[in-house]
């Protein structure tokens, strides 16, 4: 690590202790955010310890909608988010329009959304979920009919599991959907002994080749518990840094691609949030009490 980077880390210890913060940074974050994380997880993960957390200021390093869900579950806390242009191109696959009339379409039937979504489409759902818990949730909703929002991929894996019936919307992450089978099938054969974990936001016709199909936070566990293995990793490429960090006994190989907008959050963007308390994150209260009561299912599950 260069000099550069270790003084900004330094840095950032100092102030974020002078400011009582915390800092929660998503799996997919680049490898030396890890560095002055206080909690590195999933969507789930990270969700539970911004609802917990008594700190005054909460500095998300992942993108819009995980810092958005902090606001709304912690919502007397400064939730910051380094880099004010990191979205998520899924979130912004369905809009209210659309899904009420989705909704029109499909009476009786309960929405859950993927927590990959903005807080209007939240405050619009009666559930959320993550793909740490998606499968538990659906089955704990007490209507038959899902209408499952955005993501056609995880909608898809989650009616593998489940007797309701799933009604996806046609939403997807570009950096999963361009794992292609082909591409899982070599990656086997190349690695006859490894094991394939795949993220469910891939498509159907790649999760068939999977030896595990799991969130992240999930992958760090089946690493930790697999010692000495070879792993596969179909989801974004950063995740290996993750891996090799807590188990570097196992032997890596990625087939994913890169997420820019998780690349968004640099160390100068960290402390710069720190030091200027930018940019905050509000969710109007209206809708942010509608939201909330869809991401408290959401962290009550799983
Ligand atoms: P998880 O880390 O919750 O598995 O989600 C992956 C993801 O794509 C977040 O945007
Ligand atoms: Fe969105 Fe996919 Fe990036 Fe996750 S990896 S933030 S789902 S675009």
């Amino acid at each position: 690590m260069e000099n550069k980077e270790k003084n900004l880390i330094r840095k950032i210890e100092e102030l974020k202790k002078k400011k009582n913060a915390v800092i929660l940074v998503h799996n997919y974050q680049r490898p030396e955010i890890y560095e002055v994380a206080d909690y590195i997880g999933d969507s789930l993960g990270l969700s539970k310890k911004a609802a917990e957390t008594d700190k005054d200021i909460i500095v998300f390093c992942g993108v819009k909608f995980m810092a958005e869900t902090a606001k709304i579950l912690n919502p007397k806390k400064i939730v910051l988010l380094p880099a004010i242009d990191a979205g998520c191109p899924m979130a912004e696959m369905i809009t209210v329009k659309q899904l009420k009339e989705f909704k029109k379409q499909h009476p009786g039937a309960a929405v859950v959304a993927y927590v990959n979504t903005n807080a209007n489409i939240k405050a619009e759902s009666d559930a959320c979920c993550t793909s740490g818990n998606a499968v538990e949730l659906v089955n704990s909703m007490k209507e038959n009919e899902i209408l499952f929002i955005p993501d056609k991929n995880l909608g898809a894996y989650v009616q593998t599991k489940t007797n309701k019936k799933i009604i996806p919307w046609q939403g997807y992450c570009h950096v999963h959907q361009n794992i292609s089978p082909e591409k899982a099938k070599l990656a086997k054969e190349q690695n006859p002994k490894a094991k394939l974990i795949m993220h469910p936001e891939c498509p159907a016709e790649v999760l068939k080749y999977a030896d595990e199909i799991c969130s992240t936070e999930k992958m760090v566990k089946f690493a930790k518990e697999n010692k000495n293995k070879q792993i596969i990793l179909a989801t974004e490429i950063d995740m290996i840094n993750r891996l090799i960090k807590e188990n570097p006994e196992n032997k890596y190989y990625s087939i994913g691609g890169t997420c820019p907008n998780m690349k968004k959050t640099t160390l100068k963007k960290v402390y710069e949030a720190l030091e200027k308390n930018q940019y905050e994150i509000n969710v109007p209260e209206n809708i942010r009490i509608k939201a909330s009561k869809a991401l408290n299912k959401m962290i009550s599950v799983g």
